[in-house]
């Protein structure tokens, strides 16, 4: 049986122009995002899953659904379906050698990073284990990683802190003894699951960049990786902006290697492809 207001012909659900442009205004106005033009298949592929799942016959109705809705919910819901969350453990790995060979040894107070656009939780869980690696031990330093992303679904993975076996297989074997528990789930999957050497180093947080940021800074680094790919050239020159005015003197930038400060006015310096300091 359909809900009211769905329709057998659901699956040919039209996306009209003026529907196209009013979802690319709110990713735009409200998370940064830029849509293409070109990308209307992809959106309706993509939101048509929503649709069926709330019961919306059209996407008139789902628009109104998600700029009414107070919670922003299901604004947060379209953002996940419209974009990726692809990441995985020490990706673009030179950026981990970077702050092992020329970062940490130069922090003796303690250790401020952040995360920016952590989707999943692989990337500040590698920052974890590169911490733990050079800072834990018996003297143990006051090291603090903050995670954040928009995404509820990808913060709930992070926080769990739960992964396939076959997720890990860039994670060196010493680190994956000395900081994940190998367990089988009832499905009979093996998985990995971060241990409180990890854990109690990041702090996971649900944050729009577009939007106030609550913490003060300041921050020794601050990875803000394959994210403002998304943004268009406004939103990542005030972001580079607000990025500066949180790193203390000294402290690095890391961007995605597909992407660069090039085009934006900034004071940073470059330093490698991809990482930038005050
Ligand atoms: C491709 S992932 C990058 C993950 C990780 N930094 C890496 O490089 O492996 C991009 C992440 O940016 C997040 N994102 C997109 N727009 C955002 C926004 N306005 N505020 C915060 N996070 C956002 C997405 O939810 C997604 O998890």
């Amino acid at each position: 049986m359909t809900a009211p207001g769905t329709s057998a012909l659901f699956a040919e659900c039209e996306l009209t122009a003026t529907q196209f442009a009013r979802i690319t205004r709110l990713l735009h106005d409200h998370a940064g995002i830029r849509m293409r033009e070109g990308k209307e298949g992809l959106v309706r592929a993509r939101l048509t899953k929503r649709l069926r799942k709330l019961g919306l016959s059209d996407f008139d109705a789902y628009l109104t659904f998600v700029e009414q809705e107070p919670s922003r919910r299901e604004f947060a819901e379209m953002i996940d379906a419209l974009t990726t969350n692809k990441t995985s453990f020490l990706r673009e790995a030179t950026h981990f050698d970077f702050l092992r060979d020329a970062v940490f040894p130069h922090l003796d107070g303690p250790v401020r990073i952040w995360s920016a656009g952590c989707s999943s939780g692989e990337e500040p869980y590698t920052l974890a284990m590169l911490c733990q690696e050079t800072f834990g031990g018996s003297s143990a330093r006051d090291v603090k990683i903050l995670a954040t992303d928009i995404s509820h679904r990808v913060l709930a993975t992070a926080k769990a802190g739960v992964y396939p076996v076959d997720g890990m297989q860039d994670v060196p074997a010493a680190w994956l003894q000395k900081y994940w528990a190998k367990r089988s789930e009832a499905t009979g999957r093996a998985v990995y699951e971060a241990q409180p050497a990890l854990r109690r180093l990041v702090h996971f947080a649900k944050l729009n960049l577009m939007e106030q940021w609550p913490m003060r800074g300041p921050f020794d680094a601050i990875l803000c990786r394959n994210v403002m790919i998304y943004f268009d050239k406004a939103t990542q020159q005030q972001l580079v902006e607000r990025y500066w005015a949180l790193l203390r003197p000294g402290g690095h930038l890391f961007v995605g290697h597909s992407e660069s400060l090039t085009g934006l006015t900034h004071r940073f310096r470059y330093v490698q492809p991809a990482v930038y300091v005050k």
